[in-house]
């Protein structure tokens, strides 16, 4: 029986599977995956060398770490044996907007559960995941736990009150830089530049832009700052972003509101 069991191998599950055999927490051999009927379980173990296996009663056994990586809305489907074959497991899920609540009754027999929030630059080691266990994890879950979720990159345990939230800025947020990217893109192309370059520009830019983030010890409003000058380009396009009917950052907190509003009514 696998230490680590994924019930679900889509593109998170694969994700976690990658980083924590490229980082040498569990081997292939300690690691096995359920999936639906698309094959994907088949084509994780193909891509990968753990195991694939069709059945709950074969990948579960008492005591377990089970990654829960299916879709939200297929947590209903899951076969109902997995109550009593998920005794004694820790359970780590990764569903979006499914409480600990719910987890609980899907899992009434497991030691502990953790939800937890990751995001896809996750698939690169490059995530940042927020976590709440519905227990306080003993020394040795938390370990399991955290060396799980350094696959994906960084993490933290947060109270399960903040995952609406934690979904509407790092769950949701990528896009949010990918829709910039692409307005960006767009303002570059109506400023005159032809469509390679205003791309190659603004990927680049940005890009460029959060490895100076990441690699300063400076704070955004100093990174900023240092660009601009008293009167020159930046300037004038800072005041536009203050200006503009809706500025900026109202924007900003609107769209991160809905998003984190969607997450609590999809959670009912
Ligand atoms: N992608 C993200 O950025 C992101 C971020 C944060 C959280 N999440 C959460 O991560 C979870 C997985 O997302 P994903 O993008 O990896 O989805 P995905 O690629 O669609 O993968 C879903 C997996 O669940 C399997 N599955 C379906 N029904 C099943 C069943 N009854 N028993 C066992 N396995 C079953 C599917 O198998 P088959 O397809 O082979 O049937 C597939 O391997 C979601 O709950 C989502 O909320 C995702």
């Amino acid at each position: 029986m696998p230490q680590l069991a994924f019930i679900g191998a889509g593109k998170m599950a694969s994700a976690i599977v990658g980083g924590v055999l490229n980082k040498g927490i569990y081997q292939p051999s300690a690691i096995a995956c359920l999936c639906g009927g698309d094959g994907t379980g088949a084509d994780l173990a193909k891509r990968t060398g753990i195991t694939h296996i069709p059945s709950a009663e074969k990948l579960l056994n008492k005591g377990q770490i089970v990654v829960l990586a299916c879709k939200p809305q297929q947590i209903n489907e899951l076969p109902p044996e997995l109550k009593d074959l998920t005794e004694g497991s820790l359970i780590l899920s990764i569903l979006a907007g499914v409480r600990l609540k719910k987890l609980q009754t899907t899992f009434p027999k497991a030691r502990n559960i953790v939800r937890c929030m990751p995001n896809t630059p996750g698939q690169i080691g490059a995530g940042v995941t927020a976590y709440a266990p519905l227990s306080p994890l003993t020394h040795e879950d938390t370990q399991a736990i955290e060396g799980i979720l350094s696959s994906l990159g960084v993490f933290m345990a947060v109270e399960e009150h903040h995952l609406d939230a934690v979904t509407a800025v790092s769950g949701s947020g990528p896009a949010y830089l990918f829709e910039f990217t692409l307005a960006f893109k767009a303002a570059a192309i109506a400023a005159g530049l032809p469509e390679n370059i205003a791309d190659t520009l603004v990927r680049e830019t940005i890009i460029g832009s959060a490895k100076l983030m990441e690699s300063s010890s400076q704070s955004p409003v100093e990174l900023r700052n240092s660009v601009t000058s008293k009167g020159g380009t930046t300037e004038a396009a800072l005041k536009t972003f203050a200006e503009h009917q809706g500025n900026l950052h109202s924007l900003v907190s609107h769209a991160v509101l809905s998003a984190k509003n969607r997450s609590i009514e999809l959670a009912k």
